[in-house]
């Protein structure tokens, strides 16, 4: 789990990178991109600090992270601001989807990384609604970019489980 949701933040704080390097300063979308980034910034350091604890070592895929989440923000804020909106929606979709499964696996199990998870799935649902307010619904072909975003986030779920 750890694995997996660490590696699921790395790729966040690489998104946000991502579309920070191609927005415009000072755009409106930039400002909210920029606090969501520095959330996604304190729940990977969480996740880093329990791996280290808890002797777990990170997916091998992370290189390709690293490049497909910062293409993935790049490319999005490219097609506009507000299709690098539609990349939050449906990247935050994913990971509360993501974290409620395992919230409901872990149960009593492991109060200290429940409470941990719990409080990030908050942030993540707060960054969906941020984006969905600010229009990102109103990206040119929404329903087919965000399809396509959450079944390539479903696909880095299932590989950083296991590799
Ligand atoms: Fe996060
Ligand atoms: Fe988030």
């Amino acid at each position: 789990m750890l694995r997996v949701d660490q590696a699921g933040e790395y790729g966040a704080t690489r998104i946000y990178a991502g579309q920070l390097a191609v927005l415009r300063r000072n755009c409106p979308e930039a400002k909210l991109v920029a606090r969501m980034a520095s959330q996604e910034q304190r729940h990977l350091d969480r996740f880093n600090r329990l791996m280290s604890d808890r002797r777990v070592r990170p997916t091998a895929l992370q290189p390709i992270w690293n490049v497909a989440g910062f293409a993935l923000g790049a490319v999005t804020a490219v097609m506009s601001e507000k299709a690098a909106l539609a990349c939050t929606d449906a990247v935050e979709t994913e990971i509360d989807r993501h974290y409620s499964e395992q919230l409901r696996q872990i149960g009593a199990d492991d109060p200290e990384l429940a409470s941990d998870i719990a409080e990030f799935r908050e942030e993540e649902i707060e960054h969906r609604d941020i984006a969905r307010e600010a229009g990102a619904t109103t990206a040119l072909g929404y329903p087919l970019l965000t399809a396509a975003i959450r079944a390539g986030c479903r696909v880095a779920i299932e590989l950083s489980k296991r590799i």
